[in-house]
């Protein structure tokens, strides 16, 4: 799936955001949004992942080339992680699992699904503990459990590292990595750790004075 956003305005009382933005994502790649605070990063992303509507411009995904229209199934294959997780007091595996079953899945789809996320985060040994236990660092890979067992194409993360220690700074970013691999998905993040950006990114954008620019990262990988 491809993403292309064109001529993007927002303002918010009276003062301009995002002035006149037009980015192409393609699929099968990690995308990092850096800039100072406050710039529009978040709004991007809201914007980006059909969550808020900007002033004015287009967001068209693309699938084979066609234009998806902008209707449920379409959101179905995006998904947006916030920097703080709504967590749900009740185990890690509920909270896996929220969601598939208002989706239509049956129990043992639901489960080997759940479990397969969980596992991909490195949490499936957590499965029964009362996820408003977890760290932190944990939390955020709930987080992406969560959001990645709707199996989605387009993943859109907020600062998915922010109060997040190293090592777990680490995983997460090796979680991201192997969802790209695996899934063949878009991956569009923020941070604001440059060294972050390099390590994970194929492409940093900046925003910066309401424009966006972009720099290609050169890395082995
Ligand atoms: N719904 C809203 N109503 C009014 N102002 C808003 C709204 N959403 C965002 N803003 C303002 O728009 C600007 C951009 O906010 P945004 O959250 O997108 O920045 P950001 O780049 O993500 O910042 P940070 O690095 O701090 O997360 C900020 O000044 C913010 O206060
Ligand atoms: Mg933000």
């Amino acid at each position: 799936m491809k993403l292309t956003v064109s001529n993007i305005y927002k303002n918010y009382n009276n003062t301009t955001i995002l002035n006149n933005l037009t980015y192409s994502f393609k699929s099968d790649s990690i995308y990092v949004i850096m800039g100072e605070n406050g710039v529009g990063k978040s709004t991007f992303l809201r914007i980006c992942a059909l969550i808020e509507n900007p002033d004015a411009g287009k967001i068209i995904y693309y699938k084979q080339d066609k234009a998806l229209k902008n209707d449920i199934e379409t959101r179905r294959r995006i998904t947006l992680l916030l920097p703080k997780v709504g967590i749900f007091n009740t185990s890690v595996y509920k909270n896996a699992a929220y969601g598939l079953k208002v989706r239509g899945m049956g129990k043992n789809k639901i489960k080997e699904t759940a479990c397969e996320a969980l596992d991909f985060v490195g949490l499936l040994h957590k499965k029964d503990q009362n996820a408003l236990t977890l760290s932190s660092g944990e939390t955020q890979r709930l987080g992406i459990a969560r959001a990645l067992a709707f199996k989605p194409e387009f993943i859109f993360l907020d600062e998915p590292t922010a109060s997040v220690d190293y090592k777990n700074t680490k995983l997460i970013e090796g979680i991201i990595k192997k969802l790209k691999k695996t899934t063949g998905a878009t991956i569009i993040m923020t941070t604001h750790e440059k060294e972050q950006a390099i390590r994970v990114g194929d492409k940093i954008l900046i925003i910066e004075d309401t424009k966006i620019r972009s720099s290609i990262v050169t890395k082995d990988k």
